[in-house]
């Protein structure tokens, strides 16, 4: 093994994609997946790789400060990629301190460790993932570059551009090998089904009402997961510490416009007639300081380093479908927590 790389959160949705390509694509690396497994995180997103020679996975809160140090006492990374967060907008509201706790203080624990370990930085990166969010919402026109100023206006959003600050922050005063990018709205397999696509299909497939905020207007740059892990590989190794990249799928959604692709793509794979899932449409409350559009100008990663999306989303959304109607079994495993608690909170009393 030449290379120690720390993944966290690789037992959540954009996570465990970075961990099976990087597992499959770099056998002399080792690979360590530190994961909570809340409920967003299932190691069942990886049992293809599992018993990888490649691969360890350890269970830790990077809340906890002494986990965290003895962790990397364990293995003496070179490498980290940061996935690990609150990652739920909605939660955010709900619930924000779990959002400061993990996002915040859990980033500056592993910027801490790093920091610690690392007497030179020759070849050493601390990679941080984080969202488009960050800059706020866009009014029609427009789109996020690298130097858009940062405006987070949610729980969630304020939280992951305090922890872009601390990462910039370790970058400039200690000298910190950082590099941050920021994605915008992923769709794939295993993704929990709180955010809008998967729970979508699930409540299209089991006959429930299909929740859209407010009058659906609110616009979303979509990009299929796989494409964001290529993106986050080609960072790691290309990428120059001190800067940022934006990754976006250039493909401009509306909510409803959205939800009603889905509703057509679903009546044909359920051999439903057509307008029969788009029927279960229903219009609910808006959310709290709904963003209204996001999108991304990824010109810089694409001229630089040379990558750009290779999902069409028709493509990648029939992908997604029939993933989840393939796997049941993952879904009914995720949705027996506390799910329907969750549900009747952020809908049926909405
Ligand atoms: P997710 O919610 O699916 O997974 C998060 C993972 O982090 C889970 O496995 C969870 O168990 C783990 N985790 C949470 N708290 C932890 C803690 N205290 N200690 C250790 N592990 C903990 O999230 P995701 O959608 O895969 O997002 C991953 C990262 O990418 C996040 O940092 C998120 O902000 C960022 N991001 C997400 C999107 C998106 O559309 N989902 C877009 C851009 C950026
Ligand atoms: P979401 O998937 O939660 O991602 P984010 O808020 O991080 O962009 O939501 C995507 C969009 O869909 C957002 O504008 C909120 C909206 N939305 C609904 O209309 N209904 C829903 O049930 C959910 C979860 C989201």
């Amino acid at each position: 093994m030449n290379k120690s790389l720390l993944i966290t959160g690789g037992a959540g949705f954009i996570g465990s994609h970075v961990v099976r390509h990087l597992v499959n694509k770099y056998p002399s690396y080792m690979i360590v997946n530190a994961d909570k497994l809340t409920y967003a995180g299932n190691l069942q997103n990886l049992t293809d790789i599992e018993n990888a020679d490649n691969y360890r996975f350890e269970k830790i809160d990077i809340v906890n400060e002494g986990e965290v140090f003895a962790l990397f006492d364990k293995y003496m990374f070179e490498g980290v990629i940061h996935l690990a967060a609150e990652s739920h907008v909605d939660r955010s509201i709900s619930t924000p301190n779990e959002f400061v706790y993990t996002n915040i203080v859990g980033t500056v624990n592993l910027l801490n460790a790093s920091r610690k370990t690392w007497n030179d930085h020759e070849g050493k990166v601390f990679y941080h993932i984080s969202t488009d969010e960050v800059y706020g919402s866009l009014g029609p026109e427009g789109l996020f570059t690298e130097d858009t100023p940062y405006d987070p206006r949610s729980p969630y959003s304020a939280s992951k551009a305090s922890s872009d600050h601390f990462v910039r922050a370790y970058h400039n005063t200690y000298g910190l090998p950082v590099i941050i990018s920021n994605c915008s709205n992923n769709y794939g397999p295993n993704q929990f089904p709180e955010k809008l696509i998967p729970l979508a299909i699930n409540n299209i497939k089991t006959g429930r009402k299909v929740p859209v905020y407010g009058k659906g207007e609110n616009i979303r740059d979509w990009v299929y997961v796989e494409d964001h892990a290529e993106a986050i590989d080609i960072i790691l190794h290309k990428g120059v510490t001190g800067e940022t990249y934006n990754i976006g799928g250039n493909n401009e959604w509306k909510n409803i416009d959205l939800v009603y692709l889905l509703c057509e793509l679903m009546d044909q794979k359920l051999g439903r007639p057509e307008g029969e899932s788009a029927s279960l449409i229903t219009f609910v409350k808006d959310r709290a300081g709904h963003d209204k559009r996001y999108a991304i100008d990824s010109s810089k990663i694409a001229t630089e380093l040379g990558w750009k999306p290779a999902h069409a989303f028709r493509e990648g959304l029939s992908k997604t479908i029939d993933w989840y109607l393939d796997n049941q079994k993952w879904l009914q495993n995720v949705l027996s927590g506390d799910y329907e608690k969750y549900y009747e909170e952020q809908y049926l009393k909405r």
